[in-house]
């Protein structure tokens, strides 16, 4: 399978998932559209976003994380350092608040794309523990020459007795933090001790992939850590991007008639930092 072609199976699991008739249903992930895209304008100021809902987790699959993917995706293939990264045998990657899938999926669409095969480890760390049950399988979906495992790590970043305990992790090869910082950045006097931990325990050559909505509140959060804990910024940038959805079109079959489009724009922010010694 490809990636959105594993994205429409993780859907059709989810869809199996929600109780009720097809059109109380399909009612009910409209109004989890509404409810995320109202809880995302206001991001700065509060975080009250509960994914707990199998409703819920189908509306961000269906609406970001193919959006998320593919923005991932590009931007490794745009930086010569990235590619490189995964010319290695072994890549641990730890996708922080990549519990929906985005991360990892977009670094599986940059694998495919590019037939490299690494033997890739994913951690998602997430508060979220039944986004889980979207990606534990997803090795068996994908053709086997890529040599791929998933594992959740469930951490809340603002409660410390949720994240102290793990810390094989930190010796990650890539950390990812794609639309997360913004996510916690209401939460952020609690946060801030594991941003602390983790960009100053990170292993010297690591990389760090930031992608987040285009506000300065975001990145300046994110520079500010990078420039404390030795972490030099190798690229960056803020644009908006259009996405290439006729992929996502063909393969998400069925919900594409029933729902409005995904995501197809995204005035994004991005860093790429690289920990030096
Ligand atoms: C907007 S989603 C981003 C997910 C993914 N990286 C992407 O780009 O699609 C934010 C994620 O952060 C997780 N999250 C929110 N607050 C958290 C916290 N305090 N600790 C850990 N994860 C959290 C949510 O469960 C959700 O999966």
């Amino acid at each position: 399978m490809n990636c959105f072609q594993i994205i429409k199976s993780v859907l059709d699991e989810a869809y199996n998932e929600i109780p009720g008739d097809e059109a109380g249903k399909d009612n009910d992930i409209k109004d989890a559209f509404e409810y995320l895209r109202t809880n995302y304008s206001q991001l700065w100021n509060q975080n009250k976003i509960d994914y707990s809902n199998s409703i819920t987790r189908f509306a961000y699959i269906y609406v970001y994380v193919t959006s998320h993917a593919n923005l991932v995706c590009s931007l490794i293939q745009q930086k010569e350092d990235l590619c490189k990264l995964f010319d290695n045998n072994k890549v641990d990657v730890a996708c922080i608040g990549g519990g929906p899938g985005s991360d990892f999926l977009g670094i599986l669409k940059y694998l495919i794309t590019n037939q490299k095969s690494p033997d890739a480890t994913f951690q998602l760390c997430d508060r979220e523990a039944t986004w889980a049950e979207s990606w534990i399988d997803v090795h068996k979906k994908v053709d086997p020459k890529f040599r791929i495992s998933t594992s959740y790590l469930p951490l809340d970043v603002t409660h410390p007795d949720s994240w102290k305990p793990f810390t094989k992790y930190f010796q990650s090869d890539i950390f990812t933090m794609i639309y997360f910082m913004s996510e916690v950045f209401a939460l952020r006097e609690s946060a801030e001790e594991y941003f602390a931990t983790i960009f100053s325990k990170a292993k010297p050559g690591s990389f760090f992939l930031f992608i987040d909505n285009n506000a300065a509140q975001f990145y300046n959060w994110f520079d500010a850590l990078a420039k404390t804990h030795n972490i030099k910024i190798i690229d960056s940038g803020e644009r908006k991007e259009w996405l290439p959805y006729h992929e996502e079109k063909s393969d998400l079959g069925r919900y594409f008639q029933k729902f409005s489009s995904p995501k197809i724009t995204a005035n994004i922010a991005y860093r790429i930092g690289k920990k030096m010694s």
